[in-house]
């Protein structure tokens, strides 16, 4: 062996210059941006479906969009296995007003989320939380990425906890633009909306083919978890879009009415007169307190623009419930709808009327409630399905609430239902009666059946007794002015004023301040 060491090789290092490294830096980024490629991209769009990148485009102003952690991920190859993990995620205006978003990238590995793509939904939902702006979702996915294991789990857990913990901090919204399926359902269902879009949506826990072989049922995609079924027939959905372009329209609607977090209030806006001539309210309601009508009408005529944003319109339409402005001040409309089974309340109505009065209490929109109910829903099925637990939560819902509350009597006002809408009794602050309103234990013919049972049965004639029975007790009970006198309405208002009341009231309770006693949280009546 020769003695003398041998001279170590010199490493060259090939120094870039600076536009080869803006090319590099453009090669990754076109590589990232491109998503699962251009054919991949081809079949989402002959799906109906746009891809991630697009509906963020179209979703925030013009050039607002700035992407967050585009890199993240895998180390940067040549060929990339998940550009960009799968989601897009970043923040941006709409409408001027701050909100960040996440969009799942259907192209890339079908949206399945690994772990690295549920970090960057934990960032927007960390950054959306810490700075009070909302977070919306765009959910097109096949849910937990399969080779990742129990790792995609936990990126799952992780956004449970953090929906949960914005929970009534900033609103947050669920756009379902194509498939969710398994636990992958509990973040949207975690949120405060979710919209569907028309035959490439769907959410179901177990798909058909599951369903099949364990139950035999045999059921279509659609039919299991698409929009209508759950905007129609479970009430998991709040909002449905023809296509995805009116989905986007509507939910930067919806988010015109709220404030980006609980410690603001929504944005005012220049007042409009209501829809139509106040004179109409007089003829709305029918002079057969039997007969039905649509509140919607009333509704119209007293609101800016007569423009309502309803929520689950299609849902338990026995009641109304949406957003709309007075006085370019933004509200939450709540209404017994007499079109829909009579306006009783059931167990999906006190589902969607007690979480709609709960979202405005957290973020600060005072409520008006149009009252006409009759009661709650008779029947076995109500009561075995637990109507009485259900109805406890539009009790719970409304004295929980500590935003200014309006109640207008139009009508029928019996029993708990009464007390249940925003009556004075739950402490709602300010309440109107119309002269056609009718507060009472229950409606007149009941009343007179039990309270002058004896009467009626020894009359020569029972039927013209119960008859006068029923129109002494009309004028003696079933009106607003027994109310009026015991001081459970303020006043008894011309229908053409309701309006003019109702921006008083909220002047009057503009800078309303109720505290409760304090307590980690109350024990809601779920
Ligand atoms: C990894 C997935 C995936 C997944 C889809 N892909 N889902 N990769 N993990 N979960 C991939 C496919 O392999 C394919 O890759 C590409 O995405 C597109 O999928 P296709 O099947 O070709 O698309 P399509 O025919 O439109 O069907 C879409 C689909 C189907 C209905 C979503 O892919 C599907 O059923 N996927 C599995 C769904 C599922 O069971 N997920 C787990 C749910 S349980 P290539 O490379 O071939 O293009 C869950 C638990 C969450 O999510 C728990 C939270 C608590």
């Amino acid at each position: 062996m020769s003695a003398q060491k041998e001279k170590p090789k010199q490493i060259e290092f090939k120094l870039l210059s600076m536009p080869e490294r803006l090319e590099k830096l453009d090669k990754y980024r076109r590589q990232i941006v491109i998503g699962g490629g251009p054919k991949r991209i081809e079949k989402q769009h002959e799906a109906g479906k746009m891809t991630a990148r697009e509906r963020l485009d179209k979703f925030f102003d013009l050039g607002s969009f700035m992407e967050i952690n585009l890199f993240a991920g895998r180390p940067l190859t040549e060929k990339m296995e998940y550009p960009g993990e799968g989601v897009v995620v970043g923040f941006g205006t709409v409408n001027g007003r701050p909100v960040y978003a996440f969009a799942q990238d259907f192209t890339v590995s079908g949206g399945s989320l690994g772990h690295i793509h549920a970090e960057k939904i934990w960032r927007v939902l960390d950054l959306g939380a810490k700075n009070g702006a909302p977070v919306v979702g765009f959910n097109d996915s096949g849910g937990a990425r399969i080779q990742e294991g129990v790792d995609a789990l936990d990126g799952y857990g992780e956004i449970f906890y953090r929906n949960t913990i914005a929970s009534g901090v900033i609103p947050q919204i669920s756009v379902i633009m194509g498939p969710c399926a398994g636990g992958a359902v509990y973040s949207p269902a975690l949120t405060d909306f979710i919209f569907m879009v028309d035959k490439t949506s769907y959410m179901f826990i177990t798909g058909p083919q599951v369903i099949k072989s364990v139950t035999g049922e045999e059921v279509s995609t659609d039919d299991l978890g698409g929009a209508l079924t759950h905007n129609q027939t479970s009430g998991v959905a709040h909002f449905f879009a023809e296509d995805e372009d009116t989905c986007l329209e509507k939910i930067k609607a919806l988010l015109s009415y709220l404030p980006s977090n609980n410690l603001e209030e929504a944005p005012l806006v220049p007042p409009r007169e209501p829809e139509g001539n106040p004179e109409e309210l007089l003829n709305i309601i029918p002079d057969d307190p039997n007969r039905a009508y649509d509140v919607k009408k009333i509704i119209r005529l007293v609101v800016d623009g007569g423009e309502l944003l309803e929520v689950h319109e299609h849902y338990a339409r026995n009641g109304v419930v949406g957003f709309a402005r007075i006085n370019g001040q933004a509200v939450g409309i709540i209404a017994n709808q007499p079109n829909h089974l009579a306006g009783c309340l059931d167990i999906n109505v006190s589902d969607k009327i007690s979480r709609f009065v709960r979202f405005c209490d957290c973020f600060n929109l005072p409520i008006i409630t149009f009252v006409d109910v009759p009661g709650y829903l008779p029947g076995t099925d109500q009561e075995y399905g637990g109507i009485i637990r259900h109805g406890a939560k539009i009790l719970y819902a409304y004295c929980e609430a500590t935003v200014p509350e309006i109640q207008i009597i139009l009508r029928k006002a019996y029993g708990g239902a009464y007390l249940a809408m925003s009556s004075r009794s739950m402490h709602a602050d300010s309440c109107y009666a119309w002269p056609t309103a009718e507060i009472a234990v229950m409606g007149p013919e009941g009343a007179v059946n039990i309270i002058k049972r004896d009467e009626i049965t020894k009359a020569e004639d029972p039927n013209f007794t119960r008859k006068k029975l029923v129109a002494e007790y009309k004028e003696m009970f079933a009106n607003p002015y027994v109310a009026a006198t015991l001081t459970y309405v303020e006043d008894v208002i011309d229908p053409r004023d309701t309006r003019k009341k109702i921006i008083t009231a909220l002047k009057m309770h503009a800078n309303k301040r109720e505290t409760r006693p304090r307590k980690k949280h109350g024990n809601f009546p779920v």
